[in-house]
């Protein structure tokens, strides 16, 4: 996706030297893009996938339909763990997630497979019925 290329030159990453960008999809079919956007104060730092999905929301969608994160290097780098939570407050466990390096090897996975047992809303409104959907 040539829109992701152009975005990791974009990504603020003094301090770790790692660029990532992300694009979400909405439902609506427009992509969204962000970049990791990093900070002196470090955990103010924001990953690509968080941005992207902030830009989907603030333009009035909730609901992504798919998932593209490129980073450099040789290894494609997978969501941490708070975009996975992030990813799935506005996505479903099916939702796929492509995980690209630049150097050109990819990982395609679902959002439930990158976060099995997810916590979500459901847990706040329907607790019951929430946690009787886990097999945990
Ligand atoms: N990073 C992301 O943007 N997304 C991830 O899912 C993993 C990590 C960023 C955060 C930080 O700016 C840099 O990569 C190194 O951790």
């Amino acid at each position: 996706m040539d829109q992701l290329n152009s975005l990791l030159t974009r990504a603020y990453c003094p301090y770790s030297g790692f660029a990532v960008a992300a694009v979400v999809k909405s439902r609506s079919g427009r992509l969204y893009g962000g970049v990791n956007v990093e900070n002196a104060a470090y955990p103010l730092s924001r990953c690509a996938e968080q941005s992207a999905t902030l830009q989907m929301v603030s333009a009035g969608e909730r609901e992504i339909v798919e998932v593209w994160v490129l980073s450099r290097g040789e290894k494609p780098a997978t969501p941490c763990g708070g975009c996975r939570q992030v990813l799935s407050e506005f996505a479903r466990p099916e939702t796929p997630v492509h995980c690209l390096s630049a150097s050109g090897s990819e990982l395609h996975l679902t959002l439930g497979e990158l976060l099995p047992h997810a916590f979500t809303k459901q847990y706040l409104d329907k607790p019951d019925e929430a946690l009787g959907s886990t097999d945990a």
